[in-house]
């Protein structure tokens, strides 16, 4: 039993706080001078003149937004919201049927998610600029982001997994990103007593292969102690192959983790050759196959309709019959984000109750397991001695450090929470060198490129959890905030400040003209089911209570425009085609009084369908959201609903002509006002 006497977390942080007292004389709030700049002289740094462009793209999580946000460094504009799991009206995502199956999961369809880990896919190390992943926290998922059209084109779901968090972290080749469990879980889950946790609750690492567009799988998931797996980070140059994860309550409490999760000195970096683990894999060696419920769903590219996948099994593989393929490193204490220098010789562990930041060294790793330097052996998996493992550790650096990012240049940058700073001190000798402070309550932070192998160490950016004073007030639901720092220099100089959409929970950032935007969708390659390639192509038929409206949207109307003889007890399906091919030409879609959805966004060459299911009779104009040209205000129509059981016939008519003709799989014209209908009520 554990008892709730025990000390808070809080009250082991204020101890840590004590014990690092010497602290509290370096480092107030103010920034020393060397760190100062004026505000002409930061302004001038950040600024980009009207017309012209930033250096870098940064995607910003959205957190509890479920989204991504495309900024411009240095300026802190915001270029783009990216919906992934959350209903976006502003697309239409989610809302539309076109992408309403991405949301899909074993549970149904969940239109939110908590979006914490933009990871850009890498090629040797480096980002590529291709596609950007995301993990979503609440139900497992990981999306895929392809950024020639900064969109989500896929999304995975995880099983066997609960709070996504160490997630979608790269491999170097790019061929896996992973995803492990902050909340261990019965495992395959079932009804069990939750004091059972220690013997019944498993983590999983999974390892999902990524480097082909549309086809995200789990190529297997490694069975590992009921413990919190919280970051992850993958090997690189000398340690390539390998990849570490934090773990946090090795106590495996499952209530009050807060004093019961805080109770170990130390907690464990989790070591996987994962190359060993695919040898395993394909030998059968310790696994097999359990069954899952999950879901796949991939947009296809020529029809922008997505599909839902369900997979059932997955492989599993037990560590502990794997010889070689997991192994420990005692962390200091409660460990948060895991960070690998650019050579890979360096495994920086962040405990976030610590004093100390601990840096594992690879080279000492490989010695340790070759001379069995065991603590001892946990459920098959051999701790390694902590000295045997460390290079060093980074001292009264600050308090709470939570993430640590590199510059390429020699130094090491960490964020930490309770003491609000970062610090940048040196790899090697792990002399603190400046420090810096933050507006409040730093989380993540980034450097462009500053986990790969070759970061652009110009700037590092704060993410914020508090606000507080910085802007103006805004009620007690403030936007969260990040800030830029010049560090090419020597000392971290604070320059911007710029308020974020959701909590920007962690970014990434890579020069602009690595990015090759924008695809662009030709009508011709259309393969939409219900696309019109010209105006005449439209029409309206009826399958039952079912009815079916193909419209084409081009500057400034649709056509068809006036729509009649739908009744109370249909249900319409707009699908809408803006058949426009200049490429930045978007029409919107919208009815009124519509419960069934948003509206549509159509880019050119696009087709969305949007659901409709009208109460009442009564006429119904529908209009074009976005303004798409001078007259705008005028692409707009009506429908016309009759009573149930009305006879009015079935019409979709522009101008002083009926719009289309035998176009509808099974449809026969009725030949009544040339209109094209459904006979087959
Ligand atoms: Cu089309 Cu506004």
């Amino acid at each position: 039993m554990r008892s709730s006497a025990r000390p808070s977390a809080v009250a082991l942080l204020a101890a840590v706080a004590a014990t690092a007292g010497v602290l509290a004389g370096c480092h107030s709030n103010t920034p020393t001078l060397a760190n100062a700049v004026t505000g002409a002289e930061a302004a001038a740094r950040v600024y980009v003149p009207p017309g012209q462009k930033d250096e870098f793209y940064a995607f910003f999580s959205g957190g509890f937004s479920g989204q991504v946000s495309v900024y411009g460094l240095p300026s802190g504009r915001l270029l783009k919201v990216i919906p992934v799991f959350s209903q976006d009206p502003q697309e239409g995502w989610g809302y539309d049927e076109e992408t309403k199956p991405m949301l899909e999961t074993s549970f149904g369809f969940v239109p939110w998610d908590d979006a914490h880990h933009p990871e850009l896919s890498q090629t040797n190390g480096v980002p590529n600029g291709k596609w950007l992943f995301i993990n979503g926290n609440n139900t497992p998922r990981i999306a895929r982001i392809d950024l020639s059209q900064f969109k989500t084109a896929e999304i995975l779901q995880i099983p066997n997994s609960a709070g996504n968090h160490s997630s979608p972290f790269t491999t170097p080749d790019g061929k896996y990103v992973v995803a492990g469990t902050r909340f261990s879980v019965p495992v395959p889950n079932r009804d069990t007593t939750l004091a059972s946790f220690a013997q019944s609750f498993k983590g999983t690492l999974t390892f999902v292969r990524a480097d082909e567009p549309g086809k995200m799988a789990i190529a297997f998931q490694i069975l590992v102690p009921g413990y919190d797996y919280d970051l992850g980070h993958a090997g690189k140059g000398v340690s390539d192959g390998w990849f570490f994860f934090t773990t946090y309550n090795t106590e495996q409490a499952h209530t009050k983790l807060e004093v019961n999760a805080s109770q170990n000195d130390k907690d464990y970096i989790a070591a996987i050759d994962y190359r060993r683990a695919e040898s395993c894999v394909a030998a059968g060696q310790g696994t097999s196959t359990m069954p899952a419920n999950y879901d796949h769903n991939v947009i296809d590219d020529r029809s922008n309709v997505a599909h839902v996948e369900r997979k059932t099994s997955v492989t599993a593989l037990d560590p502990s019959r794997c010889d070689g393929v997991m192994y420990f490193l005692p962390t200091p204490k409660s460990p948060h984000g895991v960070d690998v220098d650019p050579s890979g010789e360096y495994i920086v562990g962040n405990g976030k109750l610590s004093a100390v930041v601990a840096v594992h060294s690879f080279t000492k790793m490989q010695q340790a397991i070759a001379s069995k330097a065991f603590d001892k052996v946990v459920d098959g998996i051999p701790v390694l001695k902590y000295e045997s493992v460390l290079a060093g550790e980074v001292k009264s650096a600050g308090l709470g450090p939570l993430h640590t990012e590199f510059d390429g240049k020699g130094y090491a940058y960490t964020s930490f929470f309770i003491s609000s700073e970062i610090v940048k001190w040196k790899l090697g000798t792990w002399e603190v060198v400046d420090r810096t402070p933050t507006y409040y309550a730093i989380g993540h932070l980034m450097i462009p490129g500053g986990d790969s192998r070759a970061p652009w160490g110009k700037y590092v950016i704060a993410l914020n959890k508090i606000t507080k004073d910085r802007y103006l007030p805004t009620g007690p639901i403030m936007d969260q905030s990040a800030q830029l720092y010049d560090i090419s220099g020597p000392k971290m100089q604070l320059l911007l400040d710029f308020p974020t959409i959701g909590e920007p929970h962690y970014a990434q950032a890579l020069p602009a003209n690595l990015i090759h935007s924008v695809k662009f969708n030709a009508l011709t390659d259309n393969a939409n089911p219900w696309a019109v390639k010209t105006e005449a192509d439209g029409g309206i038929s009826r399958q039952g209570k079912t009815v079916h409206v193909k419209m084409a949207a081009i500057r400034s109307h649709f056509s068809p425009d006036n729509l009649e003889g739908i009744t109370v007890g249909d249900t319409v399906f707009f699908h809408v085609t803006n058949i426009e091919q200049d490429w930045d030409i978007v029409h919107g879609f919208a009815v009124l009084g519509n419960t069934d959805a948003a509206e549509l966004i159509l880019a050119p060459g696009e087709t969305r369908t949007l659901k409709w299911v009208p109460r009442a009779s009564g006429v119904y104009p529908f209009y074009c959201t976005d303004f798409c040209s001078a007259l705008h205000q005028e692409m707009q129509g009506y429908v016309r609903v009759s009573p149930a059981g009305s006879t009015v016939a079935l019409s979709a008519t522009i101008g002083d002509h009926a719009v289309g003709g035998d176009r509808m799989a099974g449809m026969h014209p009725t030949g009544a006002a040339g209109a094209v209908a459904g006979g087959h009520q």
